[in-house]
């Protein structure tokens, strides 16, 4: 391995933990990723239901906008196919921009393209960035007026800390936008959800993918495992884990967090977040919030 590769790897072995945005940016990653989540995500599952869940609240999103031009920001974007989808169910005529913004160029030229094709009309706007160090609200949103801004931050909890990620969501929206979450969601609490979720994680296409990270770093070789353990005592908020034994030391590789539908509300507004529209699915694996943040006096509402 080379120097700065072997460098890389020290680093992250001593932070424990590799960064989320590697095992999506390293290259390959996108096609095993989407390959992985055409295989095994909720959406290929049960296609109809879950598209009926994003459906709702994608067009209360549209109900709750005022008439004028709305820009969605794809946070996370992916391939772009819940956010494309969110274009089509918005009228027809009102002025659209759309920004793709994620840690793999490759997928954020992918959401361009998917939109574009849904609705050739919407301006695209591509930023490769990180959610753990994002630039500034006017930053990501370019440049001209924003005045309705709606935040897409789709199947991104699970993996980014919720203390992170949910502060992040109430410091770029204002209170005239509307934010757009999913996740996915315990039907029970831990331990009895184990056997329905943890096969998500431990299957060759999700291996393949962890594996894809490893390779990356210089560390094919590693031995990986999938575990998971309660993150709270009640078992309301789970994690399912993938670690690689590298060098003999622990390296977590990829996390998701499940919790239970009935703990959303509270982890909303214990960050300034309110609460307009739930819809869970019928498994209780998936849910999707319609948020805004609350007025807050002084200059913090324009900032970031
Ligand atoms: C589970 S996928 C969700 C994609 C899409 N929003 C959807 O619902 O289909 C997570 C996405 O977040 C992106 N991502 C993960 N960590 C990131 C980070 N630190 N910064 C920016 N994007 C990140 C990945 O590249 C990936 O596209």
């Amino acid at each position: 391995m080379s120097d700065p590769a072997q460098a890389r790897l020290t680093e992250l072995l001593a932070a424990g933990r590799v960064p989320g945005r590697l095992l999506y940016e390293a290259p390959g990653q996108a096609e095993r990723w989407l390959a992985y989540h055409r295989a095994w995500a909720p959406a290929g599952r049960a296609a109809s239901t879950l598209a009926a869940l994003y459906d709702a609240a994608f067009e209360a999103a549209w109900s709750a906008l005022d008439a004028g031009p709305v820009t969605c920001v794809g946070l996370g974007c992916g391939g772009g196919a819940k956010d494309a989808r969110f274009f089509t169910l918005g009228p027809a005529g009102q002025p659209a921009r759309y920004v793709a913004a994620d840690a793999s160029p490759e997928l954020v030229s992918t959401a361009l393209a998917a939109v574009a094709a849904a609705r050739p009309d919407v301006t695209g706007h591509g930023v490769v960035f990180d959610l753990m160090a994002p630039p500034p609200r006017g930053e990501l949103l370019g440049p001209g007026e924003h005045p309705r801004v709606v935040w897409s931050c789709l199947g991104i909890l699970p993996n980014v800390d919720a203390d992170h990620l949910l502060p992040l969501l109430a410091r770029l929206a204002r209170p005239r936008d509307a934010v757009l979450l999913s996740t996915n969601l315990s039907p029970a609490p831990y331990p009895d959800a184990v056997p329905r979720i943890v096969p998500q994680y431990d299957n060759d296409q999700a291996r393949a993918w962890y594996q894809g990270a490893l390779a990356a770093l210089g560390a094919a070789d590693a031995r990986l495992t999938v575990g998971h353990r309660a993150l709270t005592p009640s078992g309301a908020v789970w994690r399912v884990e993938a670690t690689a034994e590298v060098a003999g030391q622990r390296l977590e590789i990829f996390h998701s967090d499940r919790y239970l539908p009935e703990a959303m509300p509270a982890l909303f507004a214990q960050h300034g977040l309110t609460l307009e529209g739930a819809w869970v699915a019928e498994d209780r694996e998936e849910g999707t919030y319609l948020l805004r943040v609350t007025d807050r006096p002084g200059p913090a509402a324009s900032s970031t």
